[in-house]
């Protein structure tokens, strides 16, 4: 597949600040990418350099072909967008909001009313049509928002954050539509902070950190880049760490980290025969064990692994087992 969109080496400084640096990467017609990482890793900015509201320091973006900074025009026919902040006029109804973009966005005139009936539909907001969308609940504004991104059936749409903020059913909710959007033959370039978001979501995922892209890949390639085996991960009484790290070593051969109490390796051959007889060694050497289990590789252990360091977020916004709940902040 060709790629509809090409970033080359594409780098932004504000001042000393390098937010992107040397970025290259392409987005295949008809795939949804996605841009994962922690707030200031530089998402917006390359976001806001692909619809020219900023200019690169360096390097450039071609898209369907054309150079942007030599097609501005054109380029913003084929991209729909929802940005991280303003995602609605909050003092124009939702239907007045739709007609603005039509305009914005030169849908055709005889098109105009087909599309907002459309669009309010597919938001699910008939009933609100002409509410005010400052009264809207944050689900509700997304999902206006994202009608509105699509008024013009762009054949690319960007997705800034499109669910930071918005609880578990509308986190859902958003997704399905996303989905819904990529099916009909929308390409789509959207930004997250949220590793199930990115693991749920995207054919392809290039991680960024402090401007850089760290990892490229699908999830299930980049996850293979924390090692094919299982993660073994113990937690013991902080007097106990540097026993069990170095029995870990001397009787298994492997090669732990600690950090604070929670002791991390890989279990290379990733069999439970082996985690089996840690468990009876660390029994039978009297250590109390807090915590013991192994699990596949998640995104956010490639994360740890890449940078040293990971951030977990247990404040519980969404739900599910092991890599979920998680968010990079
Ligand atoms: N207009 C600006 N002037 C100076 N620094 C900026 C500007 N915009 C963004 N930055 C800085 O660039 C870095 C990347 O920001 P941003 O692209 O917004 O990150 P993200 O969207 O991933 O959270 C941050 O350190 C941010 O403070
Ligand atoms: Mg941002």
């Amino acid at each position: 597949m060709a790629d509809i969109i090409k970033l080359e080496n594409l780098t932004k400084r504000f001042g000393d600040l390098v937010a992107v640096n040397n970025v290259t990467f392409g987005i295949k017609e008809g795939e949804i990418f996605g841009l994962l990482g922690p707030n200031g890793a530089g998402k917006t900015t390359i976001i806001n350099m692909l619809l020219t509201l900023l200019k690169p320091t360096s390097g450039r973006i071609v898209v369907s072909g054309l150079d942007i900074s030599k097609n501005h025009e054109k380029v913003k026919q084929l991209m729909g967008l929802m940005t991280q902040e303003t995602i609605v006029e909050s003092d124009m109804t939702a239907r007045e909001n739709l007609m603005l973009f039509a305009d914005l966005y030169h849908v055709p005139r005889d098109q105009v009313q087909k599309r907002i009936k459309m669009s309010l539909e597919e938001a699910d907001l008939v009933s609100f049509a002409d509410s005010k969308a400052g009264k809207f609940s944050g689900g509700m504004q997304r999902r206006l928002g994202l009608v509105k991104a699509m008024i013009q059936e762009p054949e690319i749409l960007v997705l800034d954050e499109p669910t930071t903020g918005l609880d578990v059913q509308n986190r859902t909710t958003m997704w399905q539509r996303i989905k819904e959007l990529n099916k009909k033959g929308t390409t789509i370039l959207m930004t997250t902070q949220y590793l199930e978001e990115a693991d749920e979501l995207c054919d392809r995922i290039g991680i960024i950190d402090h401007g850089k892209v760290i990892a490229l890949g699908t999830s299930s390639e980049i996850k293979r880049l924390a090692g094919t085996g299982k993660l073994l991960e113990i937690i013991v009484n902080p007097e106990d760490v540097s026993k069990v790290v170095s029995l870990l070593k001397s009787r298994f051969g492997i090669v732990a980290m600690s950090r604070g109490d929670r002791i991390t390796g890989v279990l290379e051959k990733g069999d439970d025969r082996e985690f089996t007889k840690i468990s009876a060694m660390l029994d039978k050497e009297k250590i109390s064990v807090l915590s013991i289990g192994a699990h596949l590789p998640t995104l956010d252990d490639v994360f740890m692994k890449l940078t040293g360091s990971g951030m977990r977020d247990t404040t519980g916004e969404m739900q599910g087992g092991r890599g979920a709940g998680m968010r990079w902040r």
